[in-house]
């Protein structure tokens, strides 16, 4: 297998099967263990497989996964095959209003923190701050309070599980708690392993254009009037200062909602990118578009036939896929939703010359998605012929028709497999596309994204080329590199170096063509003001977005990512 360095690196630490804190499987081993357990279900569907047929598929699944066209998420990877068996990264827990219930959700939360899956709550129903609580006589905390109680709980579990548990936490614009939420992570280290958003309704949207109030409300109780402008406000100064709250489109998210009489979707897994209903769970898995291109030219038979067996994988995992709790077993054996997606966006963009921040690369970013919406869809659907449909769907907007999924399509962040991959994550463009890291030992290691690296030893002499590579590796972009022509320079253009405008464009386009919802930060520079904040959240909205993310490089003062070595 073709593997880097860093992406063995990655296995050898988290994912390889581990005897005593010593891997007992090599990766060969550990997706050979994955393509068997997926493979399985094939068998379960069909006692009558014979061994032949049943060895093609684990071959099928094997070689998806080894040639690195295709990769599940992470806990696909990690649990297959094993004892845990909990393949899912996505989940959504309901917090009722009640002692036993809310504490219930912290529960279920650490045993699927534990699997490697993380978990988006809505606090919604929780009564504001200050409210009566009738069996005691005292008063309610209120949301914002309960919210560090998950955090703590995730926090001491951390060591324990497979990854760190990650946390959605959601407040609808018109909890009378809203203002109390908005400020919950002005702290830095206040609410670690949360994500918060602020669930905007299209009342709320309304009465912004119209520049008016609107109602903070619990339980059929007004309990104040708001100037939805002056909390927009609010929103925007708080996601310019550290990234957070991001914001989520209530009502968008539920007019894709497929199964609306089984419920409302009121929250979203940790990365924003999976609505779910309560107790809903989705298994993703990304398609490697770096891999989907050769000389300049998209793949496209090559992509449909990769979607089949992709969607054909993700349909399998529901079927041997193990939860810890029963009520989410029934959901997504009802509702069978998966997430097929992509990552390599960028480096795919740079084989095909076409720069990130362009009309071309937005419309081919439409063109692309829609083509790998079209074929999951009719891959789900023939899964529909030979296995049935998902079992709700009389009960959902497909209706009368056939369809094995309830959802096809998610774009996901792609954190970890794009890193298994060597491409780059999601639909992000680069971060940079050279950066010297510290590596444990003390010694630095150059990381060079793969496709320029093959552009400079391909058009510079070996000299220059290391020349060239150890400056880039400074900046992290190609601006002042005078060896590199104009029109190259525009094709290697890196997340700072694009204008919001366009990070939201492209978003806006896989958006049109996604079932779910997409992974995406809007990354600005550090110079960036509340004002761009402002602009960019209003312009999601108008195009159809189902929520954002932004970031200013620079204002955390623990950076995830880094540009170089001068940053
Ligand atoms: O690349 P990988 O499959 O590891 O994950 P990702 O695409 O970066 O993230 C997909 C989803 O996995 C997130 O939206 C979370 O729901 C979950 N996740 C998590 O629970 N904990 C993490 N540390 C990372 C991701």
């Amino acid at each position: 297998m073709k593997l880097t360095r860093n992406a063995r690196l990655i296995l050898e630490k988290r994912y390889l099967r581990k005897e005593n804190g010593v891997p007992v499987e090599t990766p060969e081993e550990m997706f050979m263990r994955v393509a068997r357990a997926v493979a399985f279900a094939e068998k379960k569907l069909n006692p009558n497989l014979s061994e032949d047929k049943l060895e093609e598929y684990i071959e099928r699944f094997y070689t998806l996964m080894t040639s690195l066209d295709f990769l599940p998420n992470s806990p696909t990877l990690m649990n297959a095959g094993r004892e845990l068996g909990q393949l899912s990264a996505c989940f959504v827990l309901p917090v009722e209003d009640s002692m036993e219930a809310i504490f219930t959700a912290l529960k279920d939360a650490a045993l699927i923190h534990k699997s490697g899956g993380g978990t988006g709550f809505s606090f919604s129903r929780l009564r504001p701050k200050n409210s009566p609580v009738r069996s005691t006589g005292g008063i309610a905390s209120g949301p914002v309070s309960f919210m560090k109680v998950f955090n703590a709980a995730t926090e001491a579990i951390k060591q324990g599980g497979t990854r760190r548990g990650a946390n959605m936490g959601i407040l609808r614009v018109d909890h009378p708690d809203i203002l109390e939420f908005i400020r919950c992570k002005e702290d830095n280290n206040e609410l670690t392993n949360f994500n918060i958003s602020v669930a905007l309704t299209k009342e709320f949207m309304e009465a912004l254009a119209r520049d008016d109030y609107y109602e903070l409300k619990f339980g059929g109780k007004v309990y104040q009037k708001l100037k939805a402008r002056e909390v927009f406000d609010e929103i925007v100064s708080h996601a310019w200062a550290n990234g957070e709250p991001g914001i989520i489109f209530l009502d968008r998210l539920n007019e894709g909602n497929p199964t609306p009489e089984l419920g409302e979707i009121e929250a979203t897994n940790p990365c924003g990118e999976q609505p779910l209903l309560p107790y809903e769970a989705c298994n993703l898995g990304s398609i490697n578009l770096s891999h989907m291109v050769e000389d300049g030219r998209i793949l496209w038979d090559k992509l449909a036939d990769t979607v089949y067996w992709s969607v054909r994988f993700l349909d399998n995992v529901i079927e041997v896929n193990q939860f810890p709790i029963e009520k989410i077993t029934e959901m997504v054996r009802g509702n069978r939703k998966i997430g097929l997606g992509v990552m390599g966006w960028a480096d795919m963009l740079f084989k095909l010359k076409v720069p990130y921040d362009s009309e071309e690369a937005v419309d081919l970013g439409y063109k692309l998605m829609s083509f790998i919406q079209k074929e999951a869809v009719k891959a789900s659907e023939s899964l529909a012929e030979e296995r049935g449909s998902f079992p709700n769907i009389e009960k959902s907007i497909y209706r009368g028709k056939k369809r094995r999924n309830a959802t096809c399509t998610t774009i996901a962040p792609t954190g970890t497999i794009s890193m298994i991959a060597g491409t780059t994550s999601g639909i992000e463009p680069v971060f940079a596309l050279a950066y010297t890291k510290n590596v444990l030992d003390g010694t630095s290691l150059t990381e060079v994204n793969p496709v320029f690296e093959e552009y400079v030893r391909s058009n510079f002499s070996p000299k220059e080329a290391e020349q060239i590579i150890a400056r880039v590796a400074i900046t992290g972009n190609v601006r002042d590199i005078a060896e590199i022509p104009p029109e190259v320079k525009r094709v290697f253009v890196t997340a700072l170096e694009i204008a919001p405008e366009w990070h939201i464009r492209m978003q806006a386009a896989f958006q049109r063509a996604t079932d779910n919802a997409v992974s995406k930060t809007v990354n600005f520079p550090p110079t960036a003001t509340k004002e761009d904040v402002r602009r960019v959240f209003e312009l999601a909205y108008e195009l159809g977005c189902k929520g954002v993310t932004v970031y200013r490089s620079g204002s955390r003062e623990s950076q995830v990512y880094v540009t170089g070595t001068q940053s």
